[in-house]
């Protein structure tokens, strides 16, 4: 518990403040706090100067109305309507009875002219002298002459001359309190304080609450961060909502990250690949090995075959072993041929060709196997194609391969269409059956070395072998296909060949 707090209070006095929601909320608590200082200042101010000038206009109201009896009933006694002793006697009752009603009333005093005190409303003052410097400045310059007495000026005297004309009777002084005026003050004071700090309290926890706001989105997006820093978590969901710059921020943000997560899966996917193609090299180096091994001794066996035959008894009997051996040893020559074409990096002769005579000829060859399945072909030449330069035997042998998938596709007979086209500076040979088609979970593999569903009738080393020769052209070979309906192998040749690696 008690750690706890020392944490707490580590964090807020270490750590909060440099954090972004600190550092909001003390910048704006602080400019909060000065502006509500300057606004407390000026209105305090404001109204105490209101409350000292309504004081003074007080005290002159008081001090005239005075002034107007007193020199009224100085008229009196000038005109021999009241003797000397009247008018003292009304004096005295005039202070005494002043002095009752209003309680602000310290001291009230009627000067002579030399500022001996006639009349006091304590009696022990009679006979004083206030010849002072705001007597003089009364009598002399005949105007009230208004000041603050006590340390903490919270007594106003006020000096007015009394005078009729040009005559002067002396002075009145009187003393106000201004204790309660500074009670006053003193109490706006306080309310002012206590208002002032109540808002930069509130501002203090809207402010907070604001910049927590703020600051959210950017947590969690650092918290984002971590996880994926770590390795921890990468299924990042988009939050929804915001549409201010923190929002745009975290659209991008996340845009990244599915970014970051697709260039994850696809390193995977091509390291898949990469160890995959890295088997197939050490397959092929492998089948390379086996058969050139095979290839020499398999020559020498048909040769010695063939002189054999020579010398075999003829019966029907050995004819058809003769045959059977015969049968067999051509398709283990053309496996071994097939292997060594796939392993080896065929040295072809280059020369300009014209790609649709090579496919005639080509029909001629394959015409037989087509009408023995049935199978019409029908043939669409560019006869803009000009000539490209290429290895005739091997393009004959895609041409070849392809054709022969194709026929092995249609056991019931059907169509296989070529069609030659020159589309954008290349050379398009599109081969197309009304087959079988491929279905789409073996059509990724079909390139691969020995794929086949042809259940060891086939070798599967066709295509692969097409696809090198075509990827030695520096073509392409992709395939268009719906199981059942057929499919299109189409080859594109650059009309310009030099950029493959044909002579090698
Ligand atoms: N035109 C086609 N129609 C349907 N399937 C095809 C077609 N062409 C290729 N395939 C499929 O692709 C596989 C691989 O073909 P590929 O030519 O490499 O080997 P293969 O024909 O089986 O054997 P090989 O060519 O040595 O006789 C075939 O087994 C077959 O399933
Ligand atoms: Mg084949």
């Amino acid at each position: 518990m008690v750690l706890s707090f020392i944490n707490k209070l580590k964090y807020f006095l270490f750590r909060w403040p440099v954090t972004l929601e600190g550092k909001f909320t003390i910048t704006a608590v602080s400019c909060i706090i000065l502006t509500i200082a300057v606004a407390s200042w000026w209105i305090f101010d404001r109204e105490e100067k209101l409350y000292i000038a309504n004081a003074y206009q007080q005290a002159n109201v008081l001090t005239e109305t005075s002034r107007l009896t007193l020199t009224n009933i100085m008229v009196y006694n000038e005109l021999k309507i009241m003797d000397n002793q009247d008018m003292i006697d009304y004096f005295d009752y005039y202070i005494l009875n002043l002095s009752e009603k209003d309680p602000r009333i310290k001291c009230i005093a009627i000067l002579d002219t030399h500022g001996k005190v006639i009349t006091h409303k304590d009696i022990n003052s009679l006979n004083k002298r206030y010849h002072d410097r705001e007597f003089i400045s009364a009598m002399k310059e005949n105007k009230p002459v208004i000041r603050t007495s006590d340390k903490n000026d919270k007594i106003l005297v006020i000096t007015a001359p009394l005078n009729v004309s040009t005559k002067q009777w002396g002075a009145i002084r009187i003393s106000l309190s201004l204790e309660e005026m500074h009670q006053r003050i003193d109490v706006l004071k306080q309310e002012i304080i206590v208002l002032a700090v109540l808002l930069v309290l509130f501002a203090m926890i809207i402010v907070k609450a604001f910049a927590k706001h703020l600051s959210k989105p950017i947590i969690k997006l650092s918290g984002t961060m971590n996880r994926i820093k770590n390795h921890e978590d990468m299924n990042i969901t988009v939050a929804k909502g915001r549409r201010d710059e923190i929002g745009e921020l975290e659209h991008s943000f996340y845009w990244l990250i599915r970014r970051l997560k697709e260039l994850d899966e696809e390193k995977e996917r091509t390291f898949e690949q990469f160890i995959q193609n890295e088997k197939l090299v050490s397959l092929g180096y492998l089948s390379a090995g086996v058969a050139h091994e095979i290839n020499n001794p398999l020559g020498g066996v048909m040769l010695c075959f063939n002189r054999l035959q020579k010398y075999t008894a003829v019966n029907t009997e050995t004819e058809q072993l003769v045959f059977g051996i015969d049968d067999s040893l051509k398709k283990m020559k053309h496996i071994v041929e097939q292997l060594l074409d796939f392993s080896r990096s065929a040295k072809a002769e280059k020369k300009y060709a014209d790609v649709n005579a090579l496919i005639e000829n080509l029909l001629v060859l394959v015409g037989y196997e087509a009408q023995r399945r049935n199978v019409k072909i029908t043939c669409e030449f560019d006869p803009d194609l000009g000539r490209i330069e290429l290895s005739e035997n091997k393009i004959s042998q895609v041409i070849m391969n392809i054709a022969i998938n194709a026929f092995q596709s249609m056991p019931e007979g059907g169509t296989f269409n070529i069609k030659t086209r020159k589309l954008d500076g290349k050379c398009r040979i599109s081969l197309k059956d009304t087959g079988s088609g491929i279905s789409d979970d073996i059509l990724p593999y079909i390139f691969d070395p020995f794929f086949s569903t042809k259940n060891g009738q086939g070798t599967g080393l066709g295509l692969s072998v097409s696809k090198g020769i075509i990827d030695q052209h520096g073509g392409s070979i992709e395939v268009k296909t719906e199981a059942g309906k057929g499919c299109e192998f189409i080859i594109t040749l650059p009309l310009d060949c030099k950029n493959g690696d044909t002579d090698e």
